[in-house]
């Protein structure tokens, strides 16, 4: 019998995780089995607990049950821990284990797929919600120059700011405060995708030759994208690359095995 994978979230018909899973599935000849499941939002714990007897080997966690998942789990890996969320379960007798691969997701998008280096970089990070919060920790061990972390709310940025500063050199603003300011890598880690409306970013936040990053994958161009190409941003990614990386990395804590993400990207844009 295949061994049995799921992504837990709510909603789940758009995961592009069974699609993933199963492309990384075939290329590998890893005998699993790989399906989306809709928890109740007050459900999760049962769901996860289902799964389990059922022969759950591991699993997915998306929104809105990150947060969730780090408070069930019976072990943290650091990673996780530093994220304060957890994506990736993994069930090993009476254990929940929770790990994190969303930061290395994004790294290795930024800096293998797309070639960009990250050292030395000022870095501008939209948002400081759980999307956010998950990446900081993983972009500041990569020594950038500096991270500003803005946020509509500007206390949630300054608190976060605060929490990482041990790490590096890290800050927290108001979108007001972004003004004659210039930034190398701009990262989009809000949720005004689903809003259709972002704060505005002045002109001049993207320096000559800078990448902007949208990491809310799938919704065709978003707000962010948009200004990013208004204002000439040089490379702009839509976080296909981040939403593939990280599910190679959830498949190779779970089976020991490195699966090829440019071919599955390429599956998904045709798709
Ligand atoms: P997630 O776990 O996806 O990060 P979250 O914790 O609800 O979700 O955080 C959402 C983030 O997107 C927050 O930083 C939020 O800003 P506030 O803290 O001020 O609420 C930000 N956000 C959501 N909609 C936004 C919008 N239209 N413009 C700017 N920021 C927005």
């Amino acid at each position: 019998m295949s061994d049995k994978y799921c992504v837990f979230g709510n909603p789940i018909g758009h995961s592009k995780s069974p699609i993933i899973h199963s492309a990384f599935a075939r290329q590998t000849r890893q005998d699993i089995q790989y399906t989306a499941t809709l928890a109740p939002v007050e459900g999760f714990a049962d769901a996860v607990a289902s799964f389990i007897v059922s022969g759950g080997r591991g699993a997915n966690v998306t929104v809105p049950f990150k947060q969730d998942a780090f408070q069930l789990v019976t072990r943290l890996t650091p990673r996780a821990e530093l994220a304060g969320a957890s994506n990736t379960l993994v069930f090993e007798g009476d254990e929940i284990i929770g790990d994190n691969t969303d930061g290395v997701g994004l790294l290795r998008d930024i800096m293998v797929n797309l070639g960009f280096p990250i050292a030395g970089r000022r870095i501008l990070l939209l948002g400081a919600g759980g999307a956010a919060r998950g990446v900081i920790g993983p972009l500041l061990e990569q020594h950038p120059q500096s991270m500003t972390i803005a946020n509509r709310t500007t206390t949630r940025a300054a608190a976060l700011a605060e929490h990482f500063a041990h790490l590096g050199p890290v800050s927290g603003c108001g979108y007001n405060e972004l003004s004659g300011r210039s930034f190398d890598i701009v990262i989009d880690a809000t949720s005004a995708a689903l809003s259709g409306t972002m704060q505005a970013l002045p002109a001049g936040t993207f320096a000559p030759g800078s990448l902007a990053y949208e990491m809310m994958y799938g919704r065709g161009e978003t707000p962010f994208q948009r200004v990013a190409r208004n204002q000439g941003a040089a490379m702009i990614s839509d976080g296909l690359g981040m939403l593939v990386e990280q599910a190679a990395e959830s498949f190779f804590v779970w089976r020991s095995v490195r699966p090829d993400c440019a071919p599955v990207m390429e599956l998904l844009r045709g798709s």
